[in-house]
């Protein structure tokens, strides 16, 4: 089986590779030079737990290989994937211009029967419009002599992996969504995604429509969970309550479910922000309000600096010459993804405010400083960021954050003061360490 993946991001190089390590042949193509240039040379280009050692073997075994020239890319391909970016426009509504620049090329100079797959997350009707696409390069080719023109299927097979996880959430999905009207194309996506349902995960057949409406109500979904969390957690301050027990006591049941639960500085990412957004986008075109999205929109962008008002408040009003440091840029662990990372909205406001950061992140800080220079320092692990800082601010729920030598903690810091916009540690033992320890939803701990 040989297949094309155009666009080799975090959903395009994971699909190609985890393809590859089920035996098919793979060839992925991007238009970033120097992204194709590191992969050739054997270097992946994004931080994402377990895809090296799947890389590097399926490189060895000759079945992954890249490419930027889409024709050679395509040419033995029945199967070409589209995993390109979808951005928000300045609408709000998801930029298609890379998906339908490159279905347009397609059209160009495919040669025989294809199915397109679109991966990427896009509004309902994207097929329809890949497909007009297609149609209109394909007619301009053949308008003169039909003979030989080749003919082609659209399906929309949404992705839902994780970042961080993306590797085992490919290889054994909860569900595999296909939207197609083909027979043809439904057997050969049936064939190729086999053995990654083995243990009966279902793959779930729709039409196309109802395939891309199902990314976007999943995505939503889990927004507006987070969103909802987050305002309880709001409200638990104000009244005295603690988040943690009130998530616990509605996470035990079965109907709600215990994940997207967890309260804290708000979702970020390349998927819930711009998801929510083309959806409430795509509901205003055919005239519907979607109010709730609305809420989940709003509620989220205050969420994201909650913790900026708290830090002020305690220096009275005024962080200016105030040093501290941040643990944590990624927009969530395991991932050097920084898009829409409530630590960056975070920064920016304190460091607007006067104050000096340095931070520290397993994996992120390459893209924040290509991101944001010298604006912060960065150093080398968790606890020389925190040498001389007025207080220590956690951004991101690394694994290595979780347990920290406290003593050390708080021998380099001036002040033994956390503020955690990510509940990494135990009230009972802040109180106990004599922290003055404020957190999401939880009472503050006063020194
Ligand atoms: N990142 C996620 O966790 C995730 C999960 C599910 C779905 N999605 C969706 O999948 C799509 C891709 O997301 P991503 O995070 O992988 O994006 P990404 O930005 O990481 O990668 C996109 C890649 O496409 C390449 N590209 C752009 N134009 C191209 C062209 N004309 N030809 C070839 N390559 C081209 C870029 O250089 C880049 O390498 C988006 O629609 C996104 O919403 C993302």
């Amino acid at each position: 089986m040989n297949i094309t993946v155009v666009g080799t991001g975090y959903v395009g190089l994971v699909t190609g590779t985890c393809l590859a390590e089920s035996g098919a042949n793979v060839i992925c193509v991007d238009i970033d030079v120097e992204k194709v240039n590191k992969m050739k040379a054997g270097i992946v280009p994004i931080y994402e737990p377990h895809l090296d050692v799947l890389f590097q073997r399926n490189i060895k075994q000759g079945r992954l290989s890249f490419t930027t020239n889409l024709e050679e890319a395509i040419k033995d391909s029945t199967i070409i994937f589209l995993a390109l970016p979808t951005p928000p426009g300045e609408d709000g509504s998801a930029d298609l211009s890379y998906i339908l620049g490159v279905a347009n090329d397609l059209g160009k100079i495919i040669m025989d029967y294809k199915v397109i797959i679109d991966k990427s997350t896009v509004p309902v009707g994207t097929a329809d419009k890949v497909t007009a696409a297609l149609n209109k390069s394909l007619n301009e080719r053949f308008a003169k002599d039909t003979e030989g023109k080749p003919t082609f299927d659209v399906v929309s097979n949404p992705e839902f992996l994780r970042e961080g996880f993306a590797v085992d959430d490919f290889m054994k999905p909860d569900r595999i969504v296909i939207g197609s009207s083909s027979d043809k194309a439904n057997a050969i996506l049936d064939q190729m995604y086999a053995p990654f349902v083995r243990q009966g995960n279902p793959v779930i057949f729709m039409d196309e429509k109802s395939a891309e409406l199902t990314k976007y109500a999943a995505n939503s979904f889990l927004a507006t969970k987070i969103s909802f969390m987050n305002e309880i957690a709001n409200l638990c301050e104000l009244v005295g309550a603690n988040v943690d027990d009130v998530r616990r006591g509605i996470g035990t049941d079965t109907r709600i479910g215990n994940r997207f639960l967890f309260p804290g500085i708000g979702y970020g990412g390349s998927c819930f922000p711009k998801d929510v957004q083309a959806l409430a986008k795509s509901s205003s075109e055919v005239d519907y309000d979607f109010k709730i999205l609305s809420a989940v929109m709003n509620v989220n962008q205050t969420q994201k600096t909650v913790i900026v008002p708290k830090i002020k408040d305690y220096y009275s009003g005024n962080v200016k010459g105030k040093k501290f440091a941040v643990w944590g840029l990624a927009f969530k662990p395991d991932t050097d993804d920084i898009r829409e990372a409530s630590s960056l909205y975070i920064i920016n406001e304190l460091v607007e405010a006067g104050a000096e950061i340095v931070a520290y992140d397993p994996e992120a800080m390459d893209n924040v400083k290509t991101l944001m220079g010298d604006k912060i320092s960065y150093t080398e692990n968790e606890y020389s960021a925190l040498e001389g800082a007025d207080a220590l601010l956690i951004f991101t729920e690394w694994q290595i954050f979780r347990n920290p030598d406290f003593a050390k903690v708080e021998s380099l810091l001036k002040e033994k003061v956390i503020f955690d916009g990510r509940n990494l540690y135990d009230l009972h033992q802040m109180e106990k360490l004599g922290f003055h320890y404020n957190s999401i939803g939880r009472k503050e701990v006063t020194k």
